[in-house]
């Protein structure tokens, strides 16, 4: 496990142990010794398997499997040097911090012959799988658009995360990453088009661009907006509860910061009919089940939907969406894509 301080530490204490019987930790790697040596502790390892270095922990695990829990911008390095040692790979979204070192890590990864999973914990959540549910059973008729809403307070630095405050596209690389695949997850559709912006409204928190709008249209016709704000001093929809609400030509589904689904359709003189739907309780829900999906495709199973090959369309649509905001542009997602495949 490279990675054991912040988000990692979590991982530890709260997804792991689920797993305590197949999933054991041969060695971590952390470059915070305190860190480390936390994780270290809490898992029993000997300081001999606790390294600060990721390349020796890797050359003296002997592991099947490597998880990565580090900033996007050292995943390429975590992920090829996996990729050389022929180690199946979990890793934390998104794939990388630029275009090209998801180029690197997708070719790596497929040239290695290695199996490696995204961590799009959001899909999985108990109410979005409901309302994903919801719109597969044509509850709403024929999908017209869907609108998606992240917005959380961090206008102290160093709230989200000092790295996350000091990168550029802080909100999209970071954040929107998950939104913009839990549109492709909603719509059942990759992105053909993105346009919009990213910026910074001249908050000191952030050195970078910290709010969004964008506009997407899918390969299905079916149309998205997005709106990010990490200044949100008013309604916030932080993690696990983003507003997204799909339009049909039959009616609309809500989900609001209260995690409840509700299917609103208008009836000509019988006024508004508003339903709360049953949320679906899942045996593994978000980072679980993603963990779940990637033992299961360890052991012959089917591959899991946020495997990289799927996972770098959202890539390919949130630096399509960057791009977008630079240069002021419609930007072709569907040439990004097929960039990757050539
Ligand atoms: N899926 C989710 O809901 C979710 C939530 C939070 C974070 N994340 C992801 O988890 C990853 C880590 O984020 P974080 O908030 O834990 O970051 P962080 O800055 O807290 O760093 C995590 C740990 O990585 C260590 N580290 C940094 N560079 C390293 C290197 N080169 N080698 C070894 N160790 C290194 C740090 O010392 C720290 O202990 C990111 O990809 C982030 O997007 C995902």
């Amino acid at each position: 496990m490279i990675g054991t301080g912040g988000f990692g530490g979590w991982w530890l204490h709260n997804c792991l142990p689920r797993f305590a019987g197949e999933l054991e930790i041969a060695a971590i790697a952390d470059v915070n010794a305190e860190a480390r040596s936390a994780a270290g502790e809490l898992l029993g390892l000997e300081p001999s398997r606790c390294f600060a270095d990721m390349h020796e922990a890797m050359a003296k695990a002997d592991a099947e499997l490597c998880i990565v829990v580090i900033p996007p911008a050292h995943h390429r390095e975590a992920i090829l040097a996996a990729c050389e040692r022929g180690l199946h790979i979990l890793t934390e979204k998104p794939i990388a911090d630029t275009w090209e070192a998801c180029l690197d890590i997708y070719h790596a990864v497929r040239s290695a012959g290695v199996k490696c999973q995204v961590v799009q914990n959001y899909r999985f959540a108990p109410h979005n799988l409901t309302l994903k549910q919801a719109i597969q059973e044509g509850r709403i008729g024929q999908l017209v658009y869907v609108v998606g809403r992240f917005a959380a307070d961090y206008r102290t630095r160093g709230a989200w995360g000092m790295f996350r405050h000091e990168m550029p596209h802080g909100l999209l690389v970071e954040g929107a990453v998950h939104h913009l695949d839990q549109i492709r997850n909603l719509t059942g559709a990759d992105c053909s088009m993105v346009a919009g912006w990213d910026w910074n409204p001249g908050h000191g928190s952030f050195d970078g661009e910290c709010c969004a709008l964008l506009t997407l249209r899918m390969e299905t016709g079916v149309h998205a907006q997005y709106e990010g704000h990490c200044l949100a001093a008013g309604w916030r929809n932080a993690w696990y509860e983003e507003a997204y609400r799909a339009e049909g030509l039959e009616g609309s589904l809500v989900v609001d910061r209260d995690q409840t689904v509700r299917l609103l359709q208008h009836r000509p003189g019988r006024g508004l009919r508003t339903e709360e739907l049953t949320t679906l309780q899942p045996e593994y829900a978000s980072h679980q089940a993603i963990i779940r999906q990637f033992l299961d495709w360890l052991d012959g199973g089917p591959e899991p939907p946020t495997a990289i090959e799927d996972n770098i369309r959202s890539a390919a649509l949130l630096f399509g969406a960057i791009r977008a905001s630079e240069t002021h542009a419609v930007v072709d997602v569907g040439q990004l894509v097929r960039q990757v495949q050539a």
